[in-house]
């Protein structure tokens, strides 16, 4: 549906359901939870001050921290934010190491700065009055049902309460927003897990701003040998007050509430079960003081390397695609469920998937990072 034609729907329940969300963004100034691949938005009209007003109050976020503004269509893309001028023509003048990257991989999780133009009508909050806006085509087909509906570039930030994992179940939403929206879209669980990939569309060398749903790997492979020495921005967390092209990465993000430490794998020859040793002893001297505790694992550490009544221990997955899907739930559901004080997580290499659920993982963890 890339050129603009509006996805089919078969079901009266889901077109009534995605009729009313449609009518809460066209019409009020109010805000909605829906899916997408990566997580559930919390959705308003990227035209509308007040509705994005609305998306930053619901959720607690700094408002100097800019949306990413969510498309059905290259053709709505233009109609709605390009006005006169021809979208096509304004993708054609951004470098084509980006071009490549908007051709192959939208629909999908690809976030791309591109300049606010001079007949722009987005609202000046949409974008934190930078003098770029984030746009992207999201392939969920609820999301790009209820945006063709909506007839708008729906604003959309991750629809979890600013600081906390990113919601990737409708409950997740519900959970954090219950009082504060008047509608949540059921679409399931995310299949991608973590948030979309952003890159910068105006700078060469080309700049990855942020690890996401697309690898690296993918980026490279899709948009031409220039990625290869292309930096990525966050690698390592910004301090605050450092100037950073991608707002967002200077604030405290993925917090469960519990305290999270996190090992990550130095590689190298040492023999595994003497790394796995030192990994049990540190968990154990952390444990003496707390009421309970979880183990995530994902690749190294077995299920029977705590042996605690107070300790829980959980699988990420066993691949690096299962470990990004799970990561966010995984987080939730033992800070919420089980009420944990402490999750203990195993990282993975920052390869594949990895790079993105590492990101993640290093900001939730914060100064919590041991070598194992
Ligand atoms: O997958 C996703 O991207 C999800 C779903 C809902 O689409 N959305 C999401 O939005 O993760 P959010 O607000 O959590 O992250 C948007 C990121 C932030 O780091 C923000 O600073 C950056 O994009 N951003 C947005 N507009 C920008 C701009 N004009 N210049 C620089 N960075 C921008
Ligand atoms: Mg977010």
């Amino acid at each position: 549906h890339i050129d603009g034609s509006l996805p089919t729907i078969t079901d009266p329940e889901t077109e009534r359901n995605l009729l009313e969300a449609a009518k809460i963004i066209r019409e009020t100034d109010n805000t909605v939870g829906f899916p997408t691949e990566t997580v559930y938005g919390l959705g308003g009209s990227s035209l509308n001050d007040q509705s994005v007003l609305n998306i930053y109050k619901a959720k607690n976020r700094p408002s100097d921290n800019p949306l990413i503004s969510h498309v059905s269509s290259i053709d709505q893309l233009n109609r709605k934010i390009y006005g006169q001028i021809q979208v096509s023509d304004v993708l054609q003048n951004i470098p084509q190491v980006y071009r490549n990257l908007t051709e192959k991989l939208w629909p999908g999780p690809l976030t791309i700065l591109l300049p606010v133009p001079q007949s722009s009508t987005l609202s000046k909050y949409t974008t934190a009055d930078q003098p770029t806006f984030a746009v992207r085509i999201p392939s969920n087909p609820v999301a790009r049902a209820l945006i063709a509906l909506s007839d708008v570039p729906i604003a959309a930030p991750s629809a979890n309460q600013s600081t906390r994992p990113s919601p990737t179940l409708a409950s997740h939403v519900y959970h954090d927003l219950k009082g504060r929206i008047p509608l949540i879209l059921d679409g399931g669980a995310c299949t991608v897990g973590v948030e979309s990939t952003v890159v910068d569309g105006l700078v060469t060398p080309p700049l990855l701003l942020r690890p996401g749903g697309f690898t690296w790997e993918q980026i490279r492979a899709m948009g031409g040998e220039d990625w290869s020495n292309c930096k990525v921005e966050n690698k390592k967390t910004i301090k605050a007050g450092e100037k950073v092209r991608t707002p967002g990465m200077k604030y405290r993000h993925y917090s469960p509430q519990a305290k999270v430490v996190l090992f990550t794998p130095k590689g190298g020859k040492m023999n595994l079960s003497q790394r796995l040793d030192d990994v049990k002893k540190t968990i154990e001297e952390q444990i003496r003081d707390v009421r309970n505790f979880a183990v995530l694992s994902t690749l190294l550490f077995p299920s029977n390397m705590i042996n605690y009544p107070n300790g829980i221990y959980r699988s990420l997955g066993h691949t690096n695609t299962e470990i990004q899907t799970n990561l966010f739930a995984c987080l939730r559901e033992v800070d919420e469920m089980e009420n944990v004080d402490i999750i203990f997580v195993e990282g993975i290499d920052d390869e594949g998937e990895g790079l993105a659920v590492m990101n993640r993982l290093r900001k939730a963890a914060s100064n919590n990072i041991i070598l194992f």
